[in-house]
């Protein structure tokens, strides 16, 4: 009756789909192989999060989609067990589609890492309420692959038939999921797009990425109102190894601070820390944290904070964007803090929590085992200071 084309509707979610798909698949191998010394391990594990849910919401409009409108119908020429295997490869399809992201949420749910999945880095979606545990997690793992491999293989037949469909039957069925033109050149802008999103998620964006300012400038060499008093301030770091929560202290750190309340934006805050003297309660950490795994304070004897914007968020309360650097690897970090300021002393206290494989930290595989050293580290400070002008 109806045309013997798919509605465009059909058509634009079927290549959508597909290229998400094999994007997917092809990254997924890809970030799984990367070494863990990898800054862009991290990163990418967040990206195939957030495109996997993203092809999760696709399908399941797809699905609905399809429900409400009848395919065009097959060739009369088509035996009825061909009919019947595309229409169960069209079916297995479906149900791959939307079981891989599905469990691909279900290992990031029950894995005991637990790190928070952020859609695209703002939304934040909820975990699954399945009990965490690693053999569940490489349990789910497992499937994921496996569903991974079970959609390259339903797709080798999927498009040997299309082929046959285009040149020995030489039927309409690949021209009845063929994209218009219009489709296409969407297709296109959309491929583009999304490649330059990824390059700019990638940080191979600089000017997208840079944060500095000129506010890192105006606080160089020793301009600060107010000094530091180091016998009454810490610097704290706070992470968790084998269950057990563990603490050090950064013993040697010098700040630049300018800040004037009432004046945010000529305010700015410089922080150079002496990686070296990072100090635990334990012997065989302290010997460990110097190493090239870790801090390797010979390479990198500094690690330092440059603010850009300061705002206020509440009562005594604010937040200070800036750049973090350990071992040469920068990222854009927030440092919330209370200050208690009676004009000529002032206490901040505050922190910000870090991931630290994205610093190059401990990112040997022992160190990654989910009951070594867990990947959040909470970093705290609690600054004294008399104003100096
Ligand atoms: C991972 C990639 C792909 C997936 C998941 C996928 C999935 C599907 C599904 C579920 C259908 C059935 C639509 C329905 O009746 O609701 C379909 C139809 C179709 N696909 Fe794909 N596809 C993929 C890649 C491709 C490729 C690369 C080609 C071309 C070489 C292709 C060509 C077709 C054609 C011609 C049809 C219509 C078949 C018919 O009417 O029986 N697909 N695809
Ligand atoms: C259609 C959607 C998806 C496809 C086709 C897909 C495909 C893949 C592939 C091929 C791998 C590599 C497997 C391996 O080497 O072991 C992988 C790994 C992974 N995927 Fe997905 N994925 C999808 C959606 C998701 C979603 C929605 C999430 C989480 C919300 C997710 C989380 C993961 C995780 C955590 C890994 C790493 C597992 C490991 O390191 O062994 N995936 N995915």
């Amino acid at each position: 009756m109806d045309s013997a084309r798919y509605s465009s509707v059909a058509v634009v979610l079927h290549w959508a789909i597909a290229i998400l798909i094999l994007c997917q698949i092809a990254g997924g191998f890809y970030m799984h192989n990367l070494p863990n010394t990898s800054p862009l391990k991290f990163d990418l594990y967040q990206l195939h999060k957030s495109f996997g849910l993203s092809i999760l919401v696709l399908s399941l409009v797809r699905l609905g989609w399809r429900l409400g409108h009848r395919p065009p119908a097959l060739p009369s020429a088509m035996a009825a067990w061909e009919k019947l295997a595309a229409r169960a490869a069209h079916w297995g399809f479906y149900v791959l589609m939307i079981a891989a992201p599905l469990v691909g949420w279900a290992i990031v749910s029950v894995s005991p890492t637990d790190i928070p999945t952020k859609y695209f880095g703002f939304i934040p979606i909820p975990h699954l309420p399945l009990a965490r545990g690693e053999s569940a997690e490489e349990f789910f793992e497992e499937v994921h692959e496996l569903l991974a491999y079970g959609i390259l293989g339903l797709l080798a037949l999927h498009v040997g038939a299309a082929l046959k469909h285009r040149f020995f039957n030489k039927d309409h069925v690949f021209q009845s999921m063929s994209p218009s033109r219009f489709a296409q050149w969407a297709g296109v802008g959309g491929v583009i797009g999304a490649l330059m999103m990824g390059a700019a998620l990638y940080g191979l964006a600089p000017p997208l990425n840079a944060n500095s300012g000129a506010a890192g400038v105006r606080a160089g060499a020793g301009e600060t109102n107010w000094q530091v008093a180091y016998d009454q301030s810490t610097l704290k770091f706070i992470g968790e190894e084998k269950g057990r929560r563990f603490e050090g202290e950064f013993r040697n750190f010098h700040a630049e601070i300018i800040f004037f309340p009432d004046d945010l934006a000529a305010s700015s805050i410089e922080v150079a820390v002496s990686t070296g003297s990072a100090a635990t309660g334990d012997e065989l950490r302290n010997t460990i944290l110097p190493g090239e795994e870790w801090f390797d304070v010979k390479a990198h004897p500094e690690a330092t904070f440059t603010s850009g914007s300061i705002r206020q968020t509440g009562d005594g309360a604010y937040e200070a964007d800036g750049v973090l650097t350990i071992k040469g690897f920068e990222k854009d970090i927030t440092l919330a803090f209370t200050l208690e300021n009676d004009g000529d002393r002032a206490v901040a206290i505050g922190g910000a929590d870090l991931i630290r494989t994205q610093f190059g930290l401990g990112t040997a595989a022992s160190w990654l085992e989910e009951e070594e050293v867990q990947l959040g580290v909470r970093v705290e400070f609690e600054v004294h200071a008399t104003r100096a002008d």
